[in-house]
């Protein structure tokens, strides 16, 4: 089974309206270099999601949401629900980052609901799971994720589309990354948890790598078995960068 790839960018609380000069440049290297063989996602803060949908569009590039609350609409100040992203423009929604699971405490059970929303809300849910470093010191990588992915995953994980981004934590914004062989460990048996689950579906999930990806590092860590693509933090800031890091595939 082939499975396309797809590269997306998650800015993070970093981008105004002055970084939509970084789409334009995107957009550019985009439709001047070959045709990437990847699907290019950029997740921006929302304030822009909206503009970055717009003028993302022409050019291919596909806009996501950062986090979405479970609830369709409520009194719930300060938050933005998946319909509304949809209604912005987005496709997607990046859903239990590591930095909302630590700084926000939000648990498996919250995860799986706001990816239960996102799917209503016709939204591909980006799934991130990861272990910390003392979990990995410890040899619980592999039992971690495989609990976050059994509390995480909705159950129509298998007829609705979902991306599941394996973030070690430990790598997140350090410049560290796991060697190519513990990705590799980890990305299998991420997938078979997804066939074992969901069976046929569960071989066509894209299973994104996320952690200081970078021009430098991008090309061998998508050449990984069971790397469909990735999850890119500071490096997707820069439209050169990220634009070097999706001709890697
Ligand atoms: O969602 C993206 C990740 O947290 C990776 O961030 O590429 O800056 O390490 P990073």
């Amino acid at each position: 089974t082939t499975i396309s790839p797809l590269i997306a960018g998650n800015w993070k609380m970093n981008g105004l309206r002055a970084s939509l000069e970084e789409i334009s440049a995107l957009a550019s290297l985009l439709t001047t270099g070959e045709a990437p063989r990847a699907l290019v996602v950029v997740c921006p803060p929302a304030t822009i999601l909206h503009a970055v949908a717009s003028s993302g569009a022409t050019s291919g590039i596909l806009a996501g949401g950062q986090d979405c609350h479970p609830a369709a609409s409520g009194a719930h100040t300060g938050d933005i629900s998946a319909g509304m992203l949809a209604d912005a423009g987005a496709q997607f929604v990046i859903v239990g980052h590591s930095e909302r699971r630590t700084q926000h405490g939000e648990t498996d059970e919250l995860v799986r609901a706001k990816a239960e929303a996102a799917m209503g809300a016709g939204l591909k849910p980006i799934i991130c799971v990861g272990e910390t470093e003392s979990e990995r010191d410890s040899g619980e990588a592999e039992s971690v994720v495989a609990r976050q992915l059994a509390g995480s995953i909705p159950d129509a994980g298998g007829q609705h589309e979902v991306i599941v981004a394996y973030e070690p934590v430990w790598a997140i914004g350090t410049g560290r990354t796991p060697t190519n062989e513990e990705i590799a460990r980890m990305h299998a048996s991420i997938r078979q948890h997804l066939v074992e689950r969901f069976g046929e579906p569960g071989q066509t999930t894209r299973i994104l790598y996320g952690g200081s990806m970078k021009p430098m590092n991008a090309r061998e860590i998508l050449s990984l078995e069971n790397v469909n693509g990735g999850l890119v933090g500071g490096a997707s800031l820069l439209a050169k960068d990220f634009y070097t890091i999706i001709s890697a595939v």
